[in-house]
């Protein structure tokens, strides 16, 4: 599902960047506001360009979207935590678009080195037109680099030279898992893998071959598809990740209506689950309305309690699925609390950053029933219906 953004129609210059704020080497046009990410008319330098939380970038002819600004929020509150905690952060952005990513992460997460990666070549000049706000090195450390190949083979030269990242960002289109092996093999032990699926008709059960193939999981229409879409994701990257001798666990996951567009941010650890815990199958049955998780030495046993008899025929099953939290309660109040200290959000700013991360605080109770999660909702109209035919469902 591709949406086309303005492009700049003007050539860009940063040659007006008027007002340095926090970082005072960079380039900071306007106050830090929520869903910021709006083109922006300099009659002074007769250039039109995008700004995004105050930093100023160009689009050119790459696929941007101002509706992504808030996944974009939440990955840089994330590696700004990493960077505080572990002193070190070097992010991979590995289909960085035209390179705001890579951008935020370089300012707003003070991250030391960012390498901003494009399959695309017609991208390069507005990449690295965007990234040239920033020093291009700190004494002998480059702080920055583009790249202009497929996410794999970066990802996988990178694994080969065992060099290894802090954070990956795969910013990818549809339900391309392609990119979990060599991403995880990438990364850093501890290190955060921030991935994406677009797929909004698999996680509505439309496609089980296909989420089969991309996720190892049959998934079934259900109500609260939204969340099964991150649930699904989440247990893709958890049966590639034990493959390899890795676990992994969700910081937070969020669910947007635009594209669609289901983004979790995974923190990556050697191990495996044990006994597959909150990896599963979940039912829905469309006679109560209610859901349940079902272990692997469960199948065969399904029914549910609404059923006299062994054999429920009013059950359809997904799986196997993460069914464990989807957020972690801790992570989500640091970034809660960050976003406070950057202005972002805290103290009645009202601003949708920070419902959103109030929301995650909320559902990040590992005992909560599944298909109540509003951040896997996204506000998306349609499910609306569902309100009725689920007993545990809570609406808005
Ligand atoms: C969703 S856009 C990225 C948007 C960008 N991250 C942002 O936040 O604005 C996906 C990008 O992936 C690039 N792309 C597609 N397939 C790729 C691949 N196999 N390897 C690297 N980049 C790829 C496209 O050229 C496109 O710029």
């Amino acid at each position: 599902m591709i949406t086309l953004t303005p492009k700049t129609l003007s050539p860009f210059s940063f040659l007006c960047n008027p007002i340095p704020k926090h970082h005072s080497k960079y380039t900071i046009v306007t106050q830090y506001s929520d869903s910021s990410s709006k083109p922006t008319f300099n009659s002074n330098c007769e250039s039109e360009f995008q700004t995004e939380r105050g930093l100023k970038f160009d689009i050119g002819e790459t696929f941007f979207r101002h509706e992504s600004a808030t996944g974009r929020d939440l990955g840089v509150l994330a590696a700004a935590l990493y960077k505080r905690s572990k002193g070190k952060l070097r992010v991979l952005d590995a289909l960085c678009g035209c390179g705001i990513r890579s951008l935020r992460y370089l300012i707003e997460a003070e991250a030391d080195f960012v390498l901003a990666n494009d399959a695309n070549d017609d991208n390069r000049k507005v990449i690295t037109e965007n990234l040239s706000q920033v020093e291009s090195s700190s004494g002998d450390d480059p702080r920055w680099a583009v790249t202009l190949s497929d996410a794999n083979r970066i990802m996988t030269e990178c694994y080969l030279k065992r060099d290894f990242f802090d954070l990956i960002d795969i910013d990818s289109f549809g339900s391309d898992s392609s990119f979990l092996r060599s991403a995880i093999n990438a990364l850093k032990l501890d290190g955060l893998l921030y991935v994406t699926s677009t797929d909004g008709f698999s996680s509505g059960g439309r496609r089980p071959q296909q989420t089969l193939a991309a996720y190892g999981a049959y998934v079934r229409p259900m109500p609260y598809s939204n969340e099964l879409g991150l649930r699904m994701l989440i247990g893709g990257a958890v049966r590639v990740a034990s493959v390899l001798g890795y676990r992994v666990t969700p910081l937070f996951s969020y669910y947007s209506y635009h594209g669609p567009i289901f983004r979790v941010m995974l923190r990556v650890n050697r191990g495996k689950l044990p006994d597959n815990r909150n990896y599963g199958f979940i039912s829905y049955c469309h006679n109560c309305g209610s859901s349940q998780e079902y272990s692997w030495a469960e199948l065969g046993r399904m029914s549910c309690p609404c059923s006299d008899s062994k054999v429920s025929k009013s059950l359809v099953v997904s799986g196997p699925l993460w069914t464990g939290p989807l957020h972690d309660t801790i992570y989500i109040t640091e970034m809660l609390n960050l976003a406070g200290e950057w202005g972002w959000a805290g103290s009645g700013s009202g601003t949708d950053l920070d419902k959103l991360l109030n929301q995650m605080v909320a559902e990040s109770d590992p005992r909560l029933p599944f298909g109540v999660h509003q951040v896997g909702r996204g506000g998306q109209p349609c499910e609306s219906k569902f309100s009725t035919t689920q007993s545990r469902y809570v609406h808005p």
